[in-house]
């Protein structure tokens, strides 16, 4: 069995997460900040060692800036609440929908939105962003790198652009957390919005936003924060302000055990890993007859390729990959329907193969074999007939 899908939940996690997991089960572990007992304290604790690690590995010097979330599209929506009827917000054509639905939502309410086009492989210029910013321009978001093309954003470029024109700047690093080094003050980074369980390694249900010193949010959820219990209203510092509720402290300590697990690999070893295995598979899936692989060179990108097959759709692709291959992957328009449409490639979508730090060079070289397989059965016209292969 290969698993591909990394950019849409890692597998495997290292083995400290499970260990993690479980001794976060077998300890008494209570409710973080809602008591003085040891119980409430050890929750305490783990969730402010989770805080710590996130903030050290984005170069946040204080992690009281960071709150946790349930995922990235929660923190980016939390982010996008700042935006408010009249301002003007500049994103690009490859966000994920976890960006351009919220978005579509506030045009609606009468926030205008600007698309700026990327090329055909994905990539952006940054002068686009700069032509499009208006005297009433808020904000600009963008992904750090597409979860369709793998293409990386000029992160560094555009928050220097952003801050010459006083806009903030909300980075979606749902691909690139945990893969690519990111330090929001080198970067120019306001706002930036992880998930814990892609390449950060860690648990389903953990993620969050970190919110530069100067940027105050609407909070998305308000309620218990086991802070300022005696008012009514909502804290207004953080990271309490963002948090309410009870957290997900064993997803915490996972996340905890993951971020350690990165961190004495190298994020620089990961990302050059990654680099190496998406290098592989472009160079050999290029030269298969039949096989278009989109997006742009591997050191332009995460650990990511999207490809389709002359003669199948990527749906069919997709299934002949894990039936007959035993290969993991995800095929179709991966809640990205604008970087489809950037890339020419909707709506059938494409076929995605998601490389992570447990992948290895055989196996990508697995996956070329059984591509040139798939896409001679596809030449032969033997695919849409029987979609379990010939
Ligand atoms: N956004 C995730 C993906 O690209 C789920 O697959």
């Amino acid at each position: 069995m290969i698993y591909f899908d990394n950019a849409a939940s890692s597998w495997p996690k290292p083995a400290a997460v499970s260990a993690a997991l479980g001794r976060h089960y077998a300890d008494a572990v209570g409710n973080p900040g809602r008591a003085g007992h040891r119980a409430s304290i050890a929750a305490a604790r783990i969730v402010e060692h989770a805080r710590e690690a996130v903030a050290g590995l984005f170069g946040v010097s204080d992690p009281g800036r960071v709150a946790f979330s349930h995922n990235a599209t929660h923190a980016l929506n939390l982010a996008l609440g700042l935006l408010r009827p009249g301002d003007h917000v500049v994103t690009t054509s490859v966000e994920h929908n976890s960006v351009m639905r919220p978005l579509r939502h506030l045009e609606s309410l009468g926030v205008a939105v600007t698309v700026a086009p990327c090329r055909p492989d994905g990539s952006l210029e940054v002068g686009d962003v700069r032509g499009a910013f208006r005297s009433n321009t808020r904000l600009l978001v963008t992904t750090h790198a597409s979860n369709v093309t793998g293409a990386l954003m000029p992160v560094e470029a555009l928050g220097a652009a952003a801050r010459e024109h006083g806009v903030l700047y909300l980075v979606d690093a749902a691909q690139t957390a945990g893969a690519v080094p990111i330090d929001v003050d080198a970067m120019g980074i306001d706002l930036l919005a992880f998930t814990g369980h892609k390449a950060l390694l860690g648990p389903t249900g953990t993620g969050g936003l970190y919110v530069r010193e100067s940027v105050t949010l609407a909070p998305l959820v308000r309620g218990g924060t086991g802070s300022e219990s005696a008012h009514e209203t909502q804290p207004e510092f953080m990271p309490d302000a963002y948090e309410s509720g009870t957290l997900n402290v064993a997803g915490l300590a996972g996340l905890a055990a993951a971020i350690e697990f990165l961190s004495d690999a190298g994020i620089e070893a990961v990302r050059a890993h990654e680099q190496m295995l998406a290098a592989r598979f472009i160079a050999a899936a290029g030269d298969i007859a039949g096989v278009t692989v989109y997006g742009p060179d591997a050191s332009l990108r995460c650990g990511l390729v999207s490809f389709t097959v002359a003669g199948a759709t990527a749906s069919e692709v997709g299934l002949l990959l894990d039936e007959s291959f035993g290969i993991m992957a995800r095929a179709g328009l991966h809640c990205a329907p604008s970087a489809h449409r950037t890339i020419g490639t909707f709506p059938s979508g494409t076929v995605r193969f998601s490389f992570g730090w447990f992948n290895t060079l055989a196996e990508v070289d697995v996956s070329l074999e059984a591509l040139r397989q798939i896409a001679a059965w596809a030449a032969a016209g033997a695919i849409a007939s029987s979609v379990s292969g010939p």
